[in-house]
């Protein structure tokens, strides 16, 4: 799973890249599914786990940030979500936390 979305991981990042002065000003719910779309190349936009991905669809807000920040100090290992948490502000997790939150029910199958 990880190998065939991987494509996709990488010719997101140059737009990014570009983005990201003007997105980090933005605090919106558009802003939030932004950010999300990278997300959801692995974690399932329909809130299903796959084999070794949870699913992250309507965890709680204090579930997400929790586990987020976890991440982000080395407490969970996991590399994948290192490098992802690493990149996120704390404003992007509180974004995420709210955007992932709301998603029960919401879910767009893909
Ligand atoms: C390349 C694939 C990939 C991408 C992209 C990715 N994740 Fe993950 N994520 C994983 C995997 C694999 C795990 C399980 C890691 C573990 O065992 O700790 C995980 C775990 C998590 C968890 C913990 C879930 C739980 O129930 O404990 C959260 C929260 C999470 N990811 C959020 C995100 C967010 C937010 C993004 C986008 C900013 C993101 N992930 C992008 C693969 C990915």
């Amino acid at each position: 799973m990880i190998a065939r979305n991987a494509w996709r991981i990488r010719a997101l990042l140059p737009v990014t890249a570009l983005l990201w002065p003007s997105m980090c000003l933005a605090s919106d719910p558009a802003y939030a599914a932004y950010l999300a779309t990278e997300c959801v190349t692995c974690h399932k936009m329909n809130g299903k786990p796959t084999n070794a991905i949870p699913s992250i669809a309507a965890l709680s807000e204090g579930e997400f940030v929790g586990a987020m920040r976890a991440y982000q100090t080395g407490q969970r290992p996991n590399e994948v979500m290192r490098t992802v948490a690493a990149r996120l502000t704390p404003e992007n997790l509180a974004q995420l936390a709210t955007y992932f939150a709301n998603m029960q029910g919401k879910a767009i199958p893909r």
